[in-house]
């Protein structure tokens, strides 16, 4: 294994106040790389809506992990990633690992425009999180004992964000993953009310799993107020792209590391067993 990280090299950590981006960090501090945690709150603040803080965020980095913010298939996404990657060349960034998601043409789009700046490039195109259950929109329902989607029976390999940013991680300090595209995911695909059988086994307690229509859906999400731009997005999550087209588990971890992702049954034991689903 080639680590060719040294002490001079810096990382900006895009996203570092986040579920992967989070990890991402830590486990480069641990391993001592020199790291500069992306956030709109950080000292070097770094704001996708303001590209005027991106040159000073970039100043002095060698290497980035690219996180979007909300996501690579919203509008505006794929001017903001030629934007960004232009200027992480005038900065003198040599390697950027890019998070993806799996069967969107919007985010696929954006991958190109990683591939093409002349960087050298690792795509790391992941499945959906098996934490949106512990640390995002499925965490209080699944407290509350009712997860509410409009999920039937396609299987999604969720991916557990311990693997993921042990690729990142890996991708970001050793030569071998340049030119590399991951597709990381589970081992196994399961349906959303199968995951949610899961966690309830994890945790001993009952949790109801209820499919609507993708309409009543977004009703719903409106009248709690939610924002229409991301009521519009989990619907087109739910609507279009949970079609059965990433159903198909892939071998991105296996690649890139050498051994097998996290089944989400481990994931829904470890998880809680921190207590974070305790009501
Ligand atoms: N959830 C899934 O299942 C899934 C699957 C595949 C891919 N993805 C991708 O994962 C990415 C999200 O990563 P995550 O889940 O680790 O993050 P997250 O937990 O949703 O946290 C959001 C992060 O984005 C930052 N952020 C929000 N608005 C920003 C802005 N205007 N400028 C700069 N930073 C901003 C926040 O930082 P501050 O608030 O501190 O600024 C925070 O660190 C998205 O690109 C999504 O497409 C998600």
């Amino acid at each position: 294994m080639t680590n060719n990280t040294d002490t001079t090299d810096l990382t900006l950590v895009l996203a570092a106040t986040g579920k992967t981006g989070r990890r991402v960090a830590d486990r480069l501090t641990a391993l001592g790389v020199p790291v500069r945690r992306g956030s709109r709150s950080a000292e070097i603040p770094f704001d996708w809506d303001a590209p005027a803080t991106w040159a000073p965020a970039l100043d002095g980095v060698t290497s980035v992990y690219l996180v979007f913010s909300p996501d690579l298939a919203v509008p505006g996404a794929p001017e903001a990633i030629r934007g960004f990657t232009d200027a992480a060349v005038a900065a003198g960034v040599r390697r950027i690992v890019l998070l993806s998601g799996r069967g969107e043409d919007e985010a696929q789009a954006c991958e190109r425009i990683v591939q093409d700046s002349g960087l050298e490039w690792t795509i790391v195109r992941a499945a959906w999180f098996a934490q949106n259950f512990s640390e995002d929109y499925l965490l209080d329902p699944v407290r509350g004992g009712e997860v509410v989607l409009p999920a039937g029976d396609v299987p999604e390999p969720f991916v557990d964000i311990d693997d993921l940013a042990d690729v990142a991680v890996a991708a970001l300090t050793e030569d071998r993953h340049a030119g590399q595209v991951y597709e990381v995911t589970g081992p196994r695909a399961l349906t959303f009310a199968e995951a949610v059988d899961e966690i309830a086994k994890a945790t001993g307690r009952e949790i109801a799993y209820v499919q609507v229509p993708v309409d009543a859906y977004a009703a719903v999400l409106k009248e709690h107020g939610l924002p229409d731009d991301v009521t519009e997005f989990l619907s087109y999550l739910f609507g279009t792209i949970l079609d059965g087209r990433n159903s198909r588990p892939q071998d991105g971890v296996q690649r890139a590391l050498g051994r097998e992702p996290n089944d989400f049954a481990d994931y829904a034991h470890t998880t809680a067993a921190t207590g974070v689903w305790n009501t």
